[in-house]
């Protein structure tokens, strides 16, 4: 039966004998079922296992343990040119002596498709990427961002039902990524085919992907669309790894339905709304962004924390302050710089309130 999924990871487990002999657990127990039509991201930092994920998908490595299912079929014992996916890695390697339409047509040509139908896919697959009429070029004729894009046609040229795409934009600098990033995600919408994208980079996760996966240590902590994953992290490490997160550590002293009461020994007492359920004396930390943080002179409504200014940074769109409070904890405040009035709130040394709503923060445990 066709499933509504493009892939699924089943429990899936990756091992690697390491060179001194140990068992290295590069994916382990991952599942995740991936929608059709979706742009999905596997996010982590290096060596979480990103990479091993896509190459299972791919078929170019065998799990230890689980299954890899496409559309619903089990492709566990399926060779990797057979399974209906394509990838593109970071290293696009287009062979330097052919010319683009060679390049893109290639794989076409292996197959046995006659040149007039060749030549008429590769014109398509180049009007795909926005390069038309550039069939006859060599790969050194062309810069950084077009080489990428024809790696992107040689990949689409077979109408694969996943594309996979390891870091394809690592190698670009930074102005044209984020123009390939948009690019990316217009083209995935056009064409419909479903992409799983491995970065290590967080804003470009947010932007292109319709969902993420948050891993760390070959385990997916956290598989959510953007804005839950950016407004609710499911632990510290995806609240600290996806933008900027103040951690506050402290004690629950009690709870009354949704209003958790926290003692921040030597800071002060914050009430946080929650669903969970939290027991006396329980150790957490109050995780709360920067931006939900503002300074004050005065207490006002909700949570007042009273600290000094350590740390004033203009960063032009913002500024930054660094607060310290009575007990151990500090702050990140960030304050943006949309009116005169609010540049330069407070200089370092100023004695101020830190205040923030019941509903900003995470109460996290783990
Ligand atoms: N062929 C291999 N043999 C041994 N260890 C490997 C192999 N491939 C990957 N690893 C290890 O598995 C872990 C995950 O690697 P990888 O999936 O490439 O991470 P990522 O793509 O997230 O940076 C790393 O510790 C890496 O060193
Ligand atoms: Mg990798």
């Amino acid at each position: 039966m066709a499933s509504e999924f493009a892939v699924e990871m089943q429990d899936v487990v990756k091992q690697f004998v390491t060179p001194e002999g140990g068992i290295l657990s590069a994916v382990n127990h991952v599942t995740m079922q991936i929608k059709d039509g979706e742009f999905f991201s596997l996010l982590g930092p290096s060596g979480c296992g990103k990479t091993t994920s896509l190459r299972m998908i791919a078929g170019l490595e065998l799990p230890t343990d689980g299954k890899i299912l496409i559309h619903g079929k089990d492709v566990s014992q399926v060779s990797a040119f057979q399974r209906p996916v394509n990838t593109v890695f970071q290293q696009y390697a287009l062979f330097p002596h052919m010319t683009v339409e060679q390049n893109i047509g290639f794989g076409l040509e292996m197959m046995g498709v006659p040149r007039a139908e060749r030549s008429k896919r590769v014109s398509e697959a180049l009007a795909m990427v926005r390069l038309p009429g550039i069939e006859m070029r060599k790969p050194n004729q062309l810069s950084g961002g077009q080489q990428q894009r024809i790696a992107l046609a040689r990949a689409l040229i077979n109408k694969p039902e996943v594309l996979l795409l390891d870091e394809p934009l690592g190698a670009l600098d930074l102005k044209l990524r984020k123009e390939m990033q948009l690019e990316l995600k217009t083209l995935q919408r056009e064409v419909g085919i479903t992409f799983i994208y491995v970065t290590h980079d967080q804003e470009e996760a947010l932007t292109m992907s319709d969902r993420i996966a948050v891993m760390s240590n070959g385990v997916a902590l956290q598989i959510d669309q953007p804005e839950e994953i950016y407004e609710r992290p499911a632990t510290k490490f995806v609240a600290d790894f996806i933008g900027e997160t103040n951690f506050l550590d402290g004690v629950v002293r009690g709870q009354n339905g949704r209003d958790v009461e926290i003692d921040l020994p030597g800071s002060g007492t914050v009430h946080i709304e929650s669903s969970r359920t939290f027991t006396t004396g329980q150790q957490v930390s109050v995780a709360v962004r920067p931006e939900k943080l503002t300074l004050k002179k005065e207490a006002q409504g909700g949570n007042n924390l009273k600290g000094r200014v350590e740390e004033v940074i203009y960063i032009g769109t913002d500024t930054h302050y660094g607060v310290r409070f009575a007990g151990s904890h500090k702050a990140r405040v960030r304050e943006q710089n949309a009116t005169q009035a609010n540049k330069e709130i407070a200089k370092s040394g100023d004695e101020v309130t830190v205040s923030f709503t019941r509903t900003s923060p995470r109460i996290l445990t783990e």
